[in-house]
């Protein structure tokens, strides 16, 4: 179980209108991730089997997989609300969908080794310690099969920038741009990033994905406050 204060953050999601206006007015890129999702599975040219750690309502992998052949999705959430609705945007999948309420990180040590080819990582590790995230990059590892891809999507420090900086910068953007939100919803956001959010430096994650036995692939993509990669587990 993460050690972070997970009831404040599940509480957070648990109201669903506030991320999904920041979906809607993308101001964390989620048309860019889409289109990213969506080349690298006609890319990767496999059925997938995949597990969505912090699934939300699922729309990431709905929206990225329209086209892909899924043979099997785990999704996971702390949020009882973002899974009832990760069950509509997945319900063409039916039967090969599994949803999980719970921990992120109980779950996927509850899954067997090898039993995905893709795990999606959107947004939702900056949630955990440092050393909780070296744990789930390991389990992450331990869940692919050799040769799967990690989707990793995340807000992301400069490698010069103190978690303190980064705070200032991210909550200075909500309350100026972020205006598809109301000033209430901009206000609880930014104390949501100051209690819950731990973003790392890029040097950070680079050594902790190469220490967890993974390459940088490709990066998906790249702003100032957010960067998202695809990582492949290398073959022993
Ligand atoms: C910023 S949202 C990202 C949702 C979606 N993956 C996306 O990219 O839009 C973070 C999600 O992670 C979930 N989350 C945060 N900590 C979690 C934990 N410890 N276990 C399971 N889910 C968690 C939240 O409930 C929320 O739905």
């Amino acid at each position: 179980m993460s050690t972070i204060d997970s009831a404040s953050v599940k509480a957070v999601f648990e109201q669903r209108s506030m991320y999904d206006a920041v979906v809607d007015g993308d101001y964390m890129f989620h048309v860019e991730i889409n289109a990213a999702f969506g080349e690298w599975a006609r890319a990767f040219g496999r059925p997938l089997r995949i597990v969505d750690l912090g699934c939300g309502d699922s729309g990431v992998a709905a929206r990225g997989f329209t086209d892909a052949e899924v043979a099997s999705y785990v999704g996971v959430d702390l949020a009882e609300s973002s899974i009832a609705e990760a069950r509509r945007s997945t319900a063409a999948w039916s039967d090969r969908v599994e949803l999980i309420c719970g921990d992120l990180l109980d779950a996927l040590q509850q899954l067997p080794a090898g039993s995905a080819n893709v795990v999606l990582a959107s947004y939702s590790l900056h949630h955990f310690s440092t050393a909780e995230k070296q744990t789930l990059l390991a389990e992450i590892a331990r869940v692919l099969e050799p040769n799967g891809a990690l989707l990793w999507v995340d807000a992301v420090r400069r490698n010069d920038e103190s978690r303190d900086e980064y705070i200032a910068a991210l909550t200075s953007e909500v309350m100026d741009s972020w205006t598809a939100l109301t000033i209430d919803e901009r206000e609880r956001a930014c104390e949501h990033i100051r209690t819950a959010d731990f973003p790392e430096t890029e040097a950070w994650m680079m050594e902790a994905i190469a220490a967890a036995g993974f390459k940088v692939e490709k990066t998906l993509f790249r702003e100032e406050l957010f960067r998202g990669w695809e990582l492949r587990k290398r073959q022993r």
